[in-house]
């Protein structure tokens, strides 16, 4: 990897919440060892900063593979760096006049599950991360459900600024945010996604029908399985939805193991 994608390499991380980033021996950032776990760093990881650890022996054909998946996975979080911060001073629709940061996305790059919500509200507008309101907290804990971490999956959402009073996005907003939306899709190449409320789930389907409608089947977008939930400020407002919630997620669950 050159110097330029693992500076935007360590910028992309610490912009999501990684204020540490560590090396491995063989170089690279911590938690990508399988390519889909977390990224926190293992006891006696070095520092980025730190001078590069030099290698002995000729790589093996199997270390060789190795490192290519690694490659991928860092040229993958460099590209998506890169858009987070072209993201940054992004201009294209009127939700850029109000807001007080970006909400670009955040999580493992090397993801296979990734929610994708509607938009940023009041506390995700002023940290620049998405889902870490009162809605966040609780898909955390819908996350931990399922055996598994924010660290380990990807967070994103159908509009990168908060809408005005958390108006829904209008047409013309959703249209001038896609871009970025479909590239996350792309280079996070997740397993399933899951669309949370009828917002997210409309404008990934490309339809208008209710969210009861749209639950309880499979959908392919872009060649990954998609399951329809309910919006985590939904469950806050009304705790009947979190019974169906879990089923929805115990089908995630199964899906993202093979089993179902
Ligand atoms: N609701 C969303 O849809 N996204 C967030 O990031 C926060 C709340």
């Amino acid at each position: 990897m050159t110097e330029q994608p693992l500076a935007s390499l360590l910028d992309y991380l610490a912009e999501v919440g990684y204020g540490e980033v560590y090396l491995n021996s063989a170089g690279n950032s911590a938690g990508e060892a399988d390519g889909r776990t977390g990224q926190t760093a293992p006891a006696g990881g070095q520092r980025a900063a730190a001078e590069p650890t030099s290698r002995g022996a000729e790589p093996s054909a199997g270390e060789t593979a190795e490192a290519q998946a690694h490659a991928s996975l860092s040229d993958r979080a460099a590209a998506l760096a890169a858009l987070a911060g072209e993201a940054r001073s992004c201009q294209r629709c009127r939700l850029c006049e109000k807001r007080q940061t970006v909400v670009f996305g955040s999580g493992n790059v090397g993801a296979e599950l990734m929610f994708i919500g509607e938009g940023p509200g009041a506390q995700e507008d002023r940290q620049g991360l998405p889902f870490v309101g009162p809605a966040g907290a609780l898909l955390t804990k819908i996350i931990a459900a399922i055996d598994l971490t924010r660290d380990e999956v990807y967070i994103a959402n159908i509009v990168k600024c908060r809408p005005p009073g958390n108006r829904d996005p209008r047409p013309d907003e959703v249209v001038a945010c896609r871009g970025y939306l479909e590239k996350q899709i792309e280079w996070v190449a997740p397993k399933v996604i899951v669309a949370l409320g009828r917002v997210a789930a409309q404008t990934l389907l490309g339809n208008d029908f209710s969210l009861g409608r749209m639950r309880n089947q499979w959908y392919q977008l872009h060649g990954v399985d998609l399951l329809v939930t309910y919006h985590p400020a939904a469950l806050l407002r009304n705790s009947g939805y979190k019974r169906p919630t879990w089923e929805d997620m115990q089908k995630v669950r199964d899906r993202l193991r093979g089993t179902g």
